[in-house]
Order: C-alpha cells, then structure tokens, then sequence
C-alpha cells in the first residue's frame, strides 16, 4: 500500500499583548526614533503586531497552538509519535533542549515518541511539512505534530527601525496523519547558503558570553529582490511535481512577511487576490509561524473548506525557500471550530 499524509487539524496562537503601528511609533518616538503607521503599512501591510510577555517561551506559544491543532483532529498528546518544530527563537541560547523536547513535555506526553527542531527561518514551516510527509510516507511515524513558533521580538533591536517595525511573535500547529489518500500532493524545498549574510543573527555564544550581535540583521531591499524571484518559481515546481496547473489553487498561503512581497507572487501566478489568504496585517512577519498561522484562520473562519487545494510558500533567511501543496482532505466537517483570531 502506498501511504501519504493528510492535515487533519489546524491551531494557532498569538500572545495577548497587541502593538499597533501608531503605538509602536509612540514607543519609538520617545527614543528619538521616528517611524509612521502610513510608512509600515504602505511598506509591509502591517498594521498591528503580537509581542510575547517576558515569562513567555517559543514553547508556550506553540503549546496552545498544538492543543487547538490537536482538539480539530481529536487526537490525544501521546497519540502524536513525532513533533517536528521550526523557530528561529528556540526556548535555549544554544540551542539545546530542542524547544520540540520542551513541547513534548509541557503537553505532558510520556509516549517516547521524537522530537525535533528544525531552523530554516521563515522557510522553517514548508521545510517541517515537508520532512513530516517524507517521514510519514516511508512509514516510519503515523501522527505527525508539525509547528512554527517564535518569539521573534527578542531578537529585535528596537533601535533599528528598518527591521522592529516588521516583526512579531505567535505559533501556528498542523496534525498530519499517515493516509492511503494523498493530502500533501508535492513538497520542494531550496537554499543558497551564498545569501547568508542578507538575513541573521550574526552572534555565537563563546566562553560563557556573546559572541556578535544577538539582534537580527537584515538587508531588506535584497531579500525582497530574492523572495519575489523564488516563490513564483518554486510554486510552479511543486505544481509540476503534482501535474497540476495554477488554476487548480483554492488558496494561496504565503510566508506573511510583507503585503508586497505576497501579492507580487499571486499576480505571478495568475491568481486574484481574492485566493490569498492574508493576515500580517494582524500579525506581522512571525517567521515560522507564520504561514500555519494564516492557515488555521482561514480554515477556521471557513474560507479553507475540506478538499480544496492549497499551495504554502515559505522563504526566509539562510537563503532558504520552498512550496508545499495539500489537498485538504483531512479537515473534519466545518461549521465547530473556535474562531483562530
Ligand atoms: C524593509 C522594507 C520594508 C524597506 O522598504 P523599502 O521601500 O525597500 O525602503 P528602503 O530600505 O529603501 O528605505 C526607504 C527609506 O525609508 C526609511 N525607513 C526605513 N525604515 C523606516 C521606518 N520604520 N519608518 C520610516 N522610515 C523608514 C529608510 O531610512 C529610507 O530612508 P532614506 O531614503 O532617507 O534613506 C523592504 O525592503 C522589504 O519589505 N524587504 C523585505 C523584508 C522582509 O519581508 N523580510 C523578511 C523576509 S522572510
């Protein structure tokens, strides 16, 4: 028997604490630094942002966002035999316990089952789906927990008002179930390492201390040139790899990093704006959260309906990109799902 894999639930999460643009530029302003609402949104579509409490880990965020992700697909904590979890924000300077571990301990399973992060920046979702499926079609775990979760703003200089105007924090959570149907029709993923340096963290920790800078950098009329050539192309290869054309896409869920980048691809693609879902304005650019964010919106508020078609776009720093098209055939009846925002 040939097995493939299907999402069976969507859950996501974002902190309590909202920051508009005008209120961030207030903050700004009162440290000489000057920034607009009308500047942000007509840049990147953002209009408020998400930011974790102090107490709060990648962790917590993407606990609750599992749990919902978990209570669509009525599947228990240890009935999950893998936990695959992207972010750029882990729990650990360092690294380690990987905040999968962590998860896997605070939703109390006791199962042995794995666990595992996986860092590919704002591509960490598309690359965590497509490690699953593979996972999953070689029959070596059935129920999948896949996660994006960040807590982006502690790496934000709030001095550097290219970059903290454009960051956020939340979680996004996908089951995957192994099926005799296939959910996930194609997966592609890419990076080119000589990109490097448009986008990182340049600090490492050395004896005890920091090494660089803990901050993010980031030059941004650079990845936008790279982000808007790459997700045309790795769309259509994914569509290819499934012989499908794009006029066969109900949705189109891109990485939510900018409103810019996004409709550019659409148009690219031939698809109306009306086929995208699109929620940094809500939330901003939160990394790996960000694509099953915007997913579990729209299939919670009932535009993502069971056995439509819907291609993921993830493109990040590293340089890292990639496309995941699903059929969602694994969505339960719609009509009883909490609203996600
Ligand atoms: C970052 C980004 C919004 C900047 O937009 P841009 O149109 O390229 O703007 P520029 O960098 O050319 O800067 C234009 C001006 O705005 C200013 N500016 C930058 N940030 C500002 C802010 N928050 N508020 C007001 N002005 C700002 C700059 O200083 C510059 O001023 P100058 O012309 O006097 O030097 C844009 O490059 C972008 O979206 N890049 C991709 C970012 C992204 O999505 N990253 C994540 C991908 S995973």
């Amino acid at each position: 028997m040939t097995l493939y894999s299907k999402i069976i639930g969507t859950g996501s999460y974002l902190p309590a604490k909202r920051v508009t643009n005008q209120q961030l530029a207030d903050q700004l302003a009162e440290q000489g630094i000057e920034t607009s609402d009308e500047w942000i949104v007509s840049r990147s579509g953002i209009s408020a942002r998400h930011f974790a409490e102090p107490e709060q880990k990648s962790s917590d965020l993407a606990v609750i966002a599992a749990q919902r992700a978990l209570e669509m697909a009525q599947l228990q904590p240890n009935d999950i035999d893998l936990i695959i979890l992207a972010s750029s924000t882990p729990d650990f300077f360092g690294s380690f316990p990987s905040t999968a571990c962590i998860v896997q301990k605070k939703l109390g399973m006791t199962n042995h089952g794995a666990a595992v992060d996986v860092q590919a920046v704002c591509s960490g979702f598309v690359y965590a789906v497509s490690t699953a499926d593979a996972f999953i079609r070689a029959g070596v775990h059935k129920n999948v927990l896949v996660i994006g979760a960040e807590v982006f703003s502690r790496i934000l200089d709030f001095k550097d008002r290219t970059t903290c105007v454009l960051f956020g924090d939340g979680a996004g959570a996908i089951v995957l179930t192994a099926s005799e149907q296939p959910g996930v029709l194609a997966t592609k993923l890419h990076a080119d390492g000589r990109h490097s340096d448009i986008l990182s963290v340049p600090g490492a920790p050395d004896g005890g201390a920091l090494a660089g800078s803990a901050f993010l950098h980031m030059d941004g009329p650079a990845v936008f040139k790279l982000a808007v050539s790459v997700l045309e192309k790795v769309a259509h290869e994914a569509l290819e790899q499934a012989n499908m054309s794009s006029e066969q896409i109900d949705w189109l869920v891109p990485h939510q990093a900018n409103i810019r980048i996004m409709s550019s691809t659409a148009k690219k693609l031939g698809l109306p704006a009306e086929k995208m879902v699109v929620t940094v304005d809500q939330h901003g650019n939160t990394s790996a959260a960000s694509i099953p964010l915007a997913l579990d919106v729209a299939v919670r508020d009932g535009r993502i309906k069971k056995d439509q078609t819907v291609m993921m776009e993830g493109v990040g720093g590293g340089f890292t990109w990639g496309a995941v098209l699903v059929k969602m055939n694994g969505l339960p009846e719609q009509g009883d799902f909490k609203a996600a925002l």
